[in-house]
């Protein structure tokens, strides 16, 4: 499906509400029954949600009769809204509430979640979002503790701020929890670890601090974990190593310290370990790498590594990015012949003085960039400016195959509850192409 682009640019506010009402459309456990049309007042109070964005002229009564048959709302634009949150917590089969790309001035029209009322919500809410709206500020309400059966919660990249609520910790059903690119601050609460059923955990980008709570070892379904681009600091925890399924543990630009932990070994699912710029310290020795046999990504550069590099990193047979640059690494790389062909750019080890390739190994195509040969110093620093531009290109492929992981999950619910439920969806058809509609 195209997107429409000049129709994008002639929008002020875009939103989008997805209702998901199966019961109130296809009636509950009535076999014979056909679709049934939605109550009066169900009707009624989604009309005048919708008219709460965008304006009385709207009306939903003669443009969708039928919001229980197809018929999506689409390119409608919200100007000024007021008042719209009584409405909202009126649609009590609410399954799905997401806003996407709407309240976008945090100077002139700053919105705030409301704290009240949610448990209005609270037997059908599966799903909350609310993506790129920098207008959105305040905290999270601690009244979101009501939703008990919320199994995605998504704060992506919205002006939210202060601490993360203790009562998100006790919304067990949740399998996705991303706050990522807002302002929170304070400490990842303790007890996140009885989230027993979470998949997906993305705190990253925030001003989180403290140290990562040992409960996290309890989180044991969970698959992918990234914290990274925050204030964390304290020891890498032992805990990790109950982890069994996780496959991205992405802690980079924190302050972690006091060197690599042995439970990272047994995180044997692991495909992403990425631990950069981070004061760790300690020496690579001390790892058996081997256990990782289904590591894809390691990134380990910038962490004041020392040591040798040992040779069993060269042996991961699914390895496709290794960064082990600006650390303090010494002696010789002994990486096999088929390892460097492999990785060629994605291997960065430059800038570690004491590090030297065995002239053997110094074929014109097996240079590793900015990495002297052992015993010579010359044309060091010649090599290094180049090495420095070409890794680069390496190091943004890497960056693409991460950063895009988790946001490139994000609507995976609401596609799915696609074939049985009413959409009314209010915004653009570009909300729909990211929707795979
Ligand atoms: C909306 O449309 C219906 C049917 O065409 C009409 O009866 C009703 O008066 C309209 N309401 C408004 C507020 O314009
Ligand atoms: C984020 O919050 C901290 C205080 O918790 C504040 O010092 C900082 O300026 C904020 N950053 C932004 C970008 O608003
Ligand atoms: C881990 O993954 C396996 C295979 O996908 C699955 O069978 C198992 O239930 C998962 N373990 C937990 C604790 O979720
Ligand atoms: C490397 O080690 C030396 C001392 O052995 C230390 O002075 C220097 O700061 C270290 N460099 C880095 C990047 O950690
Ligand atoms: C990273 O992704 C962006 C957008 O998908 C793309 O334009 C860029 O070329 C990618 N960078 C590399 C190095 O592949």
């Amino acid at each position: 499906m195209k997107c429409i682009k000049s129709m994008i640019t002639s929008i002020i506010y875009t939103m989008f509400i997805i209702l998901s009402m199966n019961e109130v459309c296809y009636g509950q456990e009535e076999p014979s029954s056909d679709v049934t049309p939605m109550e009066k007042q169900e009707l009624e109070a989604l009309y005048s949600t919708i008219q709460g964005f965008v304006g009385d002229s709207w009306n939903g009564s003669s443009l969708y009769p039928d919001p229980c048959g197809w018929s999506p709302i689409q390119g409608v634009s919200c100007d000024i809204f007021n008042g719209f949150w009584p409405e909202l917590f009126s649609l009590k089969y609410l399954k799905v509430l997401s806003f996407f790309n709407c309240f976008q001035s945090p100077n002139s029209l700053p919105v705030s979640i409301p704290t009240g009322n949610w448990e209005k919500l609270c037997e059908n809410l599966e799903t909350i979002e609310f993506r790129s709206n920098p207008g959105l500020i305040g905290s999270i309400p601690s009244s979101f503790g009501v939703l008990k059966n919320l199994e995605s919660m998504v704060l992506l990249e919205n002006g939210l701020s202060g601490r993360i609520p203790l009562e998100i910790g006790k919304l067990v059903k949740l399998k996705r929890l991303v706050l990522s690119g807002n302002n929170f601050s304070g400490s990842v609460p303790d007890n996140f670890g009885g989230l027993r059923d979470l998949l997906i955990l993305d705190l990253s980008r925030n001003s989180l601090s403290g140290k990562l709570p040992s409960t996290f070892g309890n989180m044991i379904s969970i698959l992918k974990i990234d914290v990274s681009h925050n204030f964390l600091e304290g020891m890498l925890i032992n805990e990790f190593s109950s982890l069994k399924n996780l496959t991205l543990l992405d802690l980079r630009n924190n302050r972690f310290c006091c060197g690599l932990v042995s439970s990272l070994q047994e995180m044997y699912s692991l495909e992403e370990l990425v631990l950069s710029n981070n004061p760790l310290g300690g020496d690579m020795r001390n790892l058996k790498w081997g256990n990782l046999k289904n590591l894809v990504i390691l990134e380990l550069s910038n962490m004041e590594l020392r040591g040798q590099i040992p040779e069993s990193l060269f042996e991961l047979k699914k390895l496709r990015f290794l960064g082990l640059n600006d650390n303090n690494l010494t002696g010789e790389i002994q990486f096999s012949k088929g390892f460097f062909g492999k990785l060629g750019r994605r291997f960065g080890a430059w800038s570690n003085p004491k590090l030297c390739v065995p002239v053997a190994l110094m074929s014109s195509n097996n240079v590793p960039f900015g990495v002297k040969p052992c015993h010579q110093q010359q044309e060091v620093h010649l090599v290094k400016a180049n090495a420095r531009k070409q890794i680069l290109n390496g190091d943004i492929n890497m960056k693409n195959n991460t950063s895009n992981f988790i946001p490139s999950m994000g609507f995976s619910t609401s596609a799915n509850s696609c074939f049985s439920s009413i959409f009314i969806i209010f915004g653009l058809l570009f909300n729909l192409c990211n929707l795979g509609v």
